[in-house]
């Protein structure tokens, strides 16, 4: 019979998903589901906070789930929040759970996960290479393989998008020198993304890249100015600008305030 060809782990997620559907009227199954790599704190805890308060399906990925301890505290308010594990540096997972997830519709990719890998492994005529290819592997190639593998997902869904949190600091037109990992890393990702944004625009998903601001997290540890703002504000205005991004905005290079960047 048919349903012996679909696997039971299908089977009890619809299962669930059907129980937490009649526990509380106000859901639709139709509801849009985001993906947010790095969910465990900062930016991305705050964008899966008002993703989940938006009702949406929220996937937060955590490194290590066990010590993700806020995702688990909105987890608790809003059960239709779910943690997974992921290393975005682990691609045997990421493509695990682009199997486990083909037939699920995924509207927002954010790519969020990224380091900086420190002012001093990235002084020139010292530089700390192992901590290069870090950088580069979390922030540039991580994004660009969770595209390809959750593309199936994303093209099945509504609003088809893939958002890659990247910074004003991998703008070649502004840099005024320092930090040459996290910057190269930001430039190539701009790159990923635009060139991305044109190949799958005919499939109609939108790719954009959003600088989240100057934001008060642990990337940068003890740091106080007044410039900064916090993650809630910064997830705030990151979130309207993923509203606003369409297919005429594709591959362009944005604030969180929604200005245009230059490259
Ligand atoms: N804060 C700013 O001012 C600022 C400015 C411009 C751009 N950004 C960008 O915004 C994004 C979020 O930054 P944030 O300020 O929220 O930083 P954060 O507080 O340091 O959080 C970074 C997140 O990335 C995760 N992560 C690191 N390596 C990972 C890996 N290999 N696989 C999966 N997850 C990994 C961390 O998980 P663990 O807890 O397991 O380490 C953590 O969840 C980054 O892409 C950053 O470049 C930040």
């Amino acid at each position: 019979m048919l349903h012996h060809h679909i696997p039971l782990a299908r089977w009890i997620r619809v299962a669930l998903l059907l129980v937490a559907l009649l526990a509380s009227p106000g859901w639709a199954a139709d509801d849009p589901t985001v993906l947010i790599t790095g969910a465990n704190r900062g930016i991305g805890l705050e964008l899966a906070r008002q993703y989940a308060e938006r009702d949406w399906f929220v996937i937060a990925t955590a490194r290590r789930p066990d010590a993700a301890d806020d995702l688990k505290a909105i987890q608790a308010e809003h059960p239709r929040l779910e943690i997974v594990q992921l290393d975005v540096t682990d691609h045997a997972r990421i493509d695990a759970l682009a199997a486990q997830w083909q037939d699920r519709p995924i509207d927002i990719l954010i790519n969020n996960a990224g380091i900086s890998g420190g002012h001093e492994n990235a002084k020139f005529g010292q530089m700390n290479y192992d901590t290069y290819y870090q950088v580069h592997a979390v922030n540039v190639i991580g994004p660009t393989k969770m595209a390809e593998a959750l593309l199936p997902s994303i093209a099945q869904s509504d609003q088809k998008k893939i958002i890659n949190i990247t910074s004003g600091q991998g703008s070649i037109a502004d840099t005024w020198g320092c930090c040459t990992f996290y910057r190269s890393s930001k430039a190539s990702l701009n790159m990923v993304s635009r060139n991305l944004s044109l190949e799958l625009k005919r499939q109609g998903i939108t790719v954009g890249l959003i600088s989240p601001g100057f934001v008060r997290t642990n990337f940068t540890p003890g740091l106080d100015h007044p410039a900064m703002i916090s993650p809630e504000q910064s997830a705030s205005m990151v979130i309207a600008v993923i509203d606003d991004y369409d297919l005429e905005k594709t591959g362009t290079f944005m604030a969180h305030d929604g200005r245009e960047l230059p490259w």
